[in-house]
C-alpha cells in the first residue's frame, strides 16, 4: 500500500507520493476512528490540547490528508473536501465534549478532597493569662526597674550562712525562732526570706548596687487568712555613698504610690537584725492596717561581714510580701484563694 504521507528522496526535497480517491477516503476513515479513540482516552485538558494540535493543527494529520488532494481530479476533489470538513467538525465537537467531561471530573475530585465537615467539634482552646501572683510580682519589679533597679535571683534551698549568719543572725539568736523552716539533712534549709540574695549579690558585685530579687520563701507559719507557709517576696537593696533614711522613705513612698495610688500608709519602728534603724510599712486593708513590707538601713555589721567599709558605703533594704500586695490591690479576702487554682476565682483577673 502506498503511504499517504510526504516522503523524502535522496535529493532532500519533499516529494508527494501518487494517490487515489479511495486511498484518501480510507485515510479519512482511519483518522476518524483513531481520533475518536484517542480523544475518549485523554484524561487531562493538556492531553486534549495536544491531540487537537496533532489532528487539526496546521501541520496536523487532517492538513496532511488535504494536502494530498491536489493529486486528484477536479471532480474528485470536492468529494474529499466535503468529507474532510465534516470530519473536522466531528473531531472538534468530540474534543469539546471530552474537555467538558475531563474538567468536570477534575472539579469533582477537588471538591471530594477538600471536604469541610461542618459538624466536627471545635478544637479551640481559650488562651490563659498570668496568675495574679505572677502579674503582681511583675508589676512590683517593673516599678523598681523604672527607678533604675536590676533583677537578681537566688536559690530557694539556702545555706544557714546566707539565710541567717551573714545577715547578722548568729546561731541561737532569738530572731531565728520567728523564721523557723524546713532543714535538709545536710544542714541546708528552705530560705525563710529573699534577704540572702542581698549577700549573694554583694559578694560578686561591688557597690554602688540597686537590685530587686523576687522569689518564693518558706516559713513554719500557721495558715490563716493572711499567712501561708509558702509565699512570695521581692527583696530590695540599694548601696551607695551617702544614702540615708530619707532615701529609703522616699523610694518606698514613690513605689507605694505607683502601685496603690493614694492608699493610706504608715511607717512603724521595728527591729530586724540586718537593718538599723528598721521599720515596717502598713497599708489600709478591709478597715485595718496590714503589714506589707519590712525595711531599714543596712546594718554596718552586714557590710563589714562583706568586707565593705561602713564609713564609706551605706544603703537601705526592704522585703515585700507579694501575696499581701496582690490582696490589697484586688480586694482579696483570704490568702488561700491564691493557691487553690479555682478557675472561678482566677478568671476574674
Ligand atoms: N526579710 C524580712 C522578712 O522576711 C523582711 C525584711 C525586712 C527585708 C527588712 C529587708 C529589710 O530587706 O531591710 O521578714
Amino acid at each position: 500500500m502506498l503511504l499517504p504521507t510526504v516522503g523524502r528522496l535522496n535529493s532532500g526535497l519533499p516529494v508527494s507520493a501518487p494517490i487515489t480517491l479511495s486511498q484518501l477516503s480510507e485515510q479519512l476513515e482511519h483518522l476518524e476512528a483513531e481520533a475518536a479513540r484517542s480523544i475518549e482516552a485523554a484524561a487531562t485538558a493538556a492531553e486534549l490540547e495536544e491531540l487537537r494540535v496533532g489532528l487539526l493543527g496546521k501541520k496536523g494529520r487532517l492538513s496532511g490528508v488535504l494536502g494530498a488532494m491536489g493529486k486528484l481530479s477536479a471532480e474528485e476533489r470536492p468529494l474529499v473536501g466535503q468529507r474532510a470538513n465534516v470530519l473536522k467538525e466531528q473531531v472538534q465537537s468530540l474534543l469539546t465534549a471530552r474537555l467538558d467531561a475531563v474538567q468536570e471530573a477534575a472539579m469533582a475530585a477537588k471538591i471530594a478532597s477538600e471536604t469541610l465537615d461542618v459538624t466536627a467539634t471545635s478544637s479551640y482552646v481559650r488562651p490563659g493569662h498570668r496568675h495574679p501572683l505572677i502579674s503582681t510580682t511583675e508589676e512590683i519589679v517593673d516599678i523598681f526597674a523604672g527607678l533604675g533597679y536590676e533583677v537578681s535571683e537566688g536559690p530557694e534551698i539556702e545555706t544557714d550562712y546566707y539565710n541567717f549568719t551573714a545577715l547578722n543572725i548568729p546561731p541561737h539568736h532569738p530572731a531565728r525562732d520567728m523564721q523557723d523552716t524546713f532543714y535538709l539533712e545536710d544542714g541546708r534549709l528552705l530560705r525563710t526570706h529573699t534577704s540572702p540574695v542581698q549577700i549573694r549579690y554583694l559578694e560578686s558585685n561591688p557597690p554602688p548596687v540597686r537590685i530587686v530579687a523576687p522569689g518564693r520563701v518558706y516559713r513554719r507559719d500557721a495558715v490563716d487568712a493572711t499567712h501561708s507557709p509558702v509565699f512570695h517576696q521581692v527583696e530590695v537593696l540599694a548601696i551607695d555613698e551617702g544614702l540615708d533614711f530619707s532615701h529609703l522613705r522616699g523610694t518606698v513612698m514613690a513605689f507605694l504610690k505607683a502601685f496603690f495610688g493614694d492608699l493610706p500608709v504608715r511607717f512603724r519602728a521595728s527591729y530586724f537584725p540586718f537593718t538599723e534603724p528598721s521599720a515596717e510599712v502598713d497599708v489600709q486593708w478591709r478597715g485595718r492596717w496590714l503589714e506589707v513590707m519590712g525595711c531599714g538601713m543596712v546594718d554596718p555589721a552586714v557590710l563589714e561581714g562583706l568586707g565593705l567599709d561602713p564609713e564609706r558605703w551605706s544603703g537601705f533594704a526592704a522585703g515585700l510580701g507579694v501575696e499581701r500586695f496582690c490582696m490589697v490591690r484586688h480586694g482579696i479576702d483570704d490568702i488561700r484563694r491564691l493557691y487553690t487554682s479555682d478557675l472561678r476565682f482566677l478568671e476574674q483577673f
